[in-house]
């Protein structure tokens, strides 16, 4: 199994067969987790980089059965900010020492290509050294475009599962794989840094499915890839299925990391909802990015995607010093930088 690992790092790519193998098959895990830290730290040293995330709306027009802020939900409390509300945590954020603002919401109609690139330009206007990242689901190209103009750097946009027979089981009749697609590759036509991803352990998931994900990935070339285990919310029709393990999620970092060298790769709040440590781990596995909750105390509970969501805490600094302290018991360091991908 350690020459498959090997193979993997020294060529950034496997045959089918292998990544199967590596995902399924009981494995030197330890030696995976290693093998991908060392790629981790040949390219990005100790770093890791942050970044503000800014849960700007939980109004949504979709209904992804996986998802609390689903619009059948009729449990979720809806709220939205306002421009003054998102520039309120920008300053905020600013003076933590974040360098990239990540405004991420559910598809609301009420943030429009005007009120957005409103936004994007007063952001860029007060902290013109920082960084938009935006995550707001599927627009036009023209929308893209608008908002890339005005300002905007990086868009994440998952594409949660590439195979379509599993998209369809995990998406209403009007979503299609198809569409999304083509949002991720406008988007990096129009010169965003672009984030893509998927959930590990969704409903009806096989490993065959991940290995299409990987595929899928080598196609985009993203620059950045959000992975986390999918944890089951309560209101949805998916509250009785298993959420998917750290582990597999782990596993998953290692080989993204050593598929994809170079690549952005958060360790993210769901992997750190489900293991008390699972950041931390996460970081040890190939991740090199964190992404504290920067949103006002008062939404934070209710930008409700899975259970048990954590950092809804009541003190709004409170995730920048917590992942500090977390990030260095385990022995690297965060940058108060930009963190732009490298090509
Ligand atoms: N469990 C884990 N992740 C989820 N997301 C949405 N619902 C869940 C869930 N139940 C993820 C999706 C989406 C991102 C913002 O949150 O992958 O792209
Ligand atoms: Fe948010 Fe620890 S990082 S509470």
């Amino acid at each position: 199994m350690r020459s498959i690992i090997d193979k993997l790092k020294n060529e950034n790519n496997l045959s089918d067969n292998e990544y199967l193998k590596l995902i399924t098959e009981d494995i030197d895990i330890q030696y995976l987790y290693n093998s991908a830290d060392e790629v981790r730290q040949k390219y990005y040293g100790k770093k890791v980089f942050l970044r503000g995330l800014i849960e700007i709306s939980n109004y949504c027009k979709n209904d992804c059965l996986y998802c609390g802020i689903r619009k059948s939900n009729k449990y979720a409390q809806r709220y939205r900010l306002s421009k003054e509300d998102i520039y309120a945590c920008c300053d905020n954020g600013y003076e933590l020492g974040f360098r990239t603002f990540v405004l991420q919401g559910g598809e609301d109609a009420y943030y429009t290509d005007d009120v957005m690139c409103e936004i994007i330009k007063e952001i860029k206007h007060r902290y013109p050294q920082c960084a938009i990242t935006l995550s707001l689901g599927e627009r036009s190209y023209d929308s893209y475009k608008k908002m890339f103009d005005a300002g905007a750097d990086r868009y994440l946009l998952r594409h949660e599962t590439s195979e379509e027979e599993h998209y369809a089981k995990l998406h209403p009749e009007n979503m299609s794989l198809a569409k999304r697609k083509e949002c991720l590759f406008n988007l990096k036509e129009i010169g965003y840094q672009t984030g893509s991803g998927f959930m590990v352990g969704s409903p009806y998931q096989k490993p065959e499915n991940l290995v299409s994900d990987i595929r899928f990935l080598q196609k985009l070339k993203p620059d950045m890839i959000g992975i986390g285990p999918f944890i089951r919310h309560k209101d949805t029709p998916f509250a009785n299925f298993e959420s998917g393990t750290c582990e597999m999620t782990l596993r998953m970092l290692s080989v993204l990391r050593l598929t994809f060298p170079k690549v952005l790769l958060p360790a993210t709040t769901a992997l750190g909802t489900i293991h008390p440590q699972g950041r931390e781990l996460g970081l040890k596995a190939g991740a090199n990015v964190v992404m504290p909750n920067l949103s006002p105390v008062k939404s934070r509970k209710l930008y409700d995607l899975y259970d048990n969501k954590i950092c809804t805490g009541e003190e709004a600094a409170e995730c920048r010093g917590c992942l500090e302290r977390r990030v260095k018991s385990v022995g690297y360091e965060i940058v108060s930088e930009r963190g732009d991908a490298i090509k």
